[in-house]
């Protein structure tokens, strides 16, 4: 019987023969599957693409990256379950969709109005913020290794919408967060948890008739085709974490482990600074496309929807624990 490679791990080996010498174990590569849930042209989708490049330089080939986009491999909530049994080696998942990770935590980072600007965001990720979340993945057999940026959702609707009341009744897909759950809810909208995958298609045949989402998926995904209008106050913000399977990272050579860290480390930097103007360069095409109406709500305009949605800051408290919650005013407040 013959083994082939993906069944034995190391290398086409028929079993019997003689056994392989170390030098030709050696040359296999090590295999690190990246799984995705956007397009290539975006900001994770443009990051794991420099890791993959980086990684692979580094390690002269050592290591083999395969970049998996679009759901291909696995949607939202499978591809969290693949990486724990070792079946994908990095993921980013939007931070919304960390509680079946057992780190609710996560959501603090989409408490509404929480953010002035994106790089606010990021330094909220590099401080004691980030720190405090990252260690709440080795206990579940996770090791984080970044955070990288989206920007701020816009709603997309099929309605115009200047005031919150205008969101009464709208059926709103969101991505996980109970924390979004809880702000749509503030505003009468109706929030209902659906994979990143099966959005265009429900807002195509009214399963749901709105979203949030960044202006560089709306535009890769053609929510914009589905939804006539794109709106914009900065209420929340999409992040992600980029994670690996802790006994996957621990058992990697240190030399190659280091110089993986290092392409992560690169590639981190380019992911979080193009995603400011892919989100521009995205939302100037929506406009562009003449088939979804942009509109930015001025402060005054965004004004009663902070209002509307603040006292869910003191809700999140139960959800994710108030030191978390506490923390992240601190870190916003400077
Ligand atoms: C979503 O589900 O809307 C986002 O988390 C997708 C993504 O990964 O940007």
């Amino acid at each position: 019987m013959k083994l082939n490679r993906r069944q034995f791990g190391l290398g086409a080996i028929a079993v019997g023969s003689v056994f392989p010498a170390p030098a030709i174990l050696a040359q296999q590569p090590i295999v690190m599957k990246f799984s995705h849930v956007v397009a290539d042209d975006t900001p994770k989708g443009k990051g794991s693409l420099r890791f993959k490049e980086l990684a692979e330089k580094y390690t002269n080939g050592a290591v083999k990256v395969e970049v998996y986009p679009n759901s291909q491999l696995y949607k939202d909530k499978e591809e969290i379950e693949a990486l724990q049994l070792g079946a994908v080696q990095l993921l980013a998942p939007s931070t919304a969709k960390f509680a079946p990770l057992g780190a609710k935590e996560f959501e603090a980072l989409d408490l509404p109005f929480i953010y002035k600007d994106d790089a606010q965001f990021q330094k909220v990720a590099k401080g004691p913020v980030g720190k405090f979340l990252m260690e709440k993945l080795e206990p579940k057999g996770i090791k984080g290794l970044a955070f990288w940026d989206n920007g701020f959702y816009w709603i997309t609707t099929n309605r115009p919408v200047v005031k919150p009341s205008d969101m009464k009744g709208v059926k709103v897909r969101i991505s996980g967060s109970k924390i979004a759950d809880q702000y749509f809810r503030s505003v009468g909208a109706i929030p209902q948890i659906l994979a990143f995958s099966e959005v265009y298609q429900a807002m195509q045949t009214g399963v749901v008739d709105g979203g949030e989402n960044t202006p560089s998926n709306i535009y890769t995904q053609k929510f914009f085709e589905v939804q006539s209008h794109v709106t914009g106050m900065n209420h929340g913000h999409l992040q992600y974490a980029v994670i690996t399977n802790l006994k996957f990272w621990d058992g990697l050579p240190k030399d190659i482990r280091t110089q993986v860290d290092k392409a992560m480390d690169e590639s981190s930097v380019y992911a979080n600074e193009i995603a400011l103007k892919e989100n521009v360069d995205s939302l100037e095409a929506i406009r562009k496309s003449g088939k979804s109406t942009v509109t930015q709500l001025t402060p005054e305009q965004a004004q009663p929807w902070r209002e509307a949605m603040m006292p869910v800051h003191k809700w999140a408290e139960n959800r994710v624990g108030k030191e978390i919650v506490d923390l992240m005013h601190k870190e916003t407040s400077v």
